[in-house]
């Protein structure tokens, strides 16, 4: 690694401009720059080398001009785009971070990148699991398939479970967290590759392609006789209308996401909400920052189950930087397998 004070070429992901409708490749570009490996004298800021890259459906979010402060702020054109990632510090003035520390939190898509908001980084202390697993299931999306399924959900052993986007970096989690608990658990994917890997490797006890199914209503109806007592909403849309009315009394939806949502100009309207009415159902957003404080609580749970391989977590890694912008547009017509990661570094 590169000494302290020395300044050193930094490839960088640049967000071009705004976007409208779907995100293309060309929205970003690759650049060369440099950067000085020292933070400044005095400062709470920590230089890192960035090492995994987590691409998330939210960043799309991102992408467009967002004037609401109370929002998740937008990227800057001619900056680096940003998310969260696992990075190694080369120098630190903050005083819970010394240089060769390993770290997740919110980064720049480029080698090494000066962090002066240091509030959202967590010092990585177990490294016997694949570093990579702090973008996906010991990150930001692990996190979220656990708060959403055990917070938001309050599962029972032995409910009906039905999980959208099931084969994703948050879907594939809540799916596996379900069966621990002695639920029965379907899932949605979007092509006949992702329904084997729920159904093969992920344990799932049946799964579906949204994809070639004309009506959702009945393929839901087919696997749920019984109707649904917990709905893990990653899509959005039609399926929302098709869950409602296969919904049980009681039943609960957590909303997670719509990632079918988040490209279009004008979102598609639900039609079967007076199911909510006359089923007694609670149907509830929840955003994963909330629940970041649990963070440790959270470690000691899931950690010993990835060491027990009672869970397991399916990755699709892009190596480099340069494959960077089409592994996040890949999010949005589903490309991926698994945790989309870019590998920047390998230590
Ligand atoms: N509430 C929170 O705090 C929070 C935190 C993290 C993530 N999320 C949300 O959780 C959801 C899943 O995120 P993730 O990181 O696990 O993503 P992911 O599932 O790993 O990747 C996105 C997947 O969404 C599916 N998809 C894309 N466009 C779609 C469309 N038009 N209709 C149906 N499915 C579509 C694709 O899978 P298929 O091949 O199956 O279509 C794609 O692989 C997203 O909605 C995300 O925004 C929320």
């Amino acid at each position: 690694m590169a000494g302290n004070g020395e300044v050193v070429s930094n490839k960088q992901v640049i967000f071009k401009n705004f976007v409208e409708g779907f995100p293309k490749e060309t929205d970003m570009y690759v650049k060369t720059s440099s950067v000085s490996l020292k933070a400044e004298e005095g400062s709470n800021a920590v230089v890192v080398k960035n090492l995994y890259l987590s691409c998330d459906p939210y960043m799309r979010t991102r992408m467009t001009f967002n004037p609401d402060p109370s929002e998740l702020s937008s990227f800057v054109p001619g900056y680096p785009v940003q998310g969260f990632g696992v990075a190694k510090v080369v120098d630190s003035g903050h005083p819970e971070f010394k240089k060769g520390d390993l770290l997740w939190g919110i980064t720049g898509w480029e080698e090494y990148s000066l962090i002066r908001n240091s509030e959202g980084l967590f010092k990585i202390n177990h490294t016997d699991v694949p570093l990579s697993y702090y973008t996906g299931i010991l990150g930001m999306p692990g996190m979220t398939a656990w708060a959403g399924f055990f917070e938001v959900c309050a599962p029972k052993k032995g409910e009906y479970v039905y999980v959208s986007a099931a084969s994703g970096a948050v879907g594939q989690l809540v799916g596996q967290f379900a069966k621990l608990m002695g639920c029965y658990v379907v899932g949605s994917a979007g092509s006949k590759e992702k329904v084997e890997l729920l159904k093969n490797k992920l344990g799932f006890d049946d799964a579906f392609n949204y994809k070639e199914k004309k009506d959702l209503v009945s393929a839901l109806k087919r696997c749920f006789p019984e109707g649904i007592d917990i709905y893990f909403e990653n899509v959005g849309g039609k399926m929302v209308d098709a869950g409602l009315l296969n919904m049980r009394d009681r039943a609960r939806i957590a909303v997670c996401g719509m990632v079918s949502q988040y490209n279009l100009s004008k979102p598609e309207g639900v039609q079967n909400l007076m199911h909510i009415l006359h089923k007694r159902i609670r149907m509830e957003g929840f955003v994963v920052f909330d629940f970041f404080n649990q963070y440790s609580k959270f470690l000691e749970t899931v950690l010993p189950s990835i060491r027990e391989g009672k869970v397991v977590y399916v990755e699709d890694i892009a190596e480099g930087l340069e494959n960077a912008p089409a592994a996040l547009v890949g999010l949005f017509s589903g490309q991926n397998v698994g945790k989309q990661v870019v590998v920047v570094a390998r230590e």
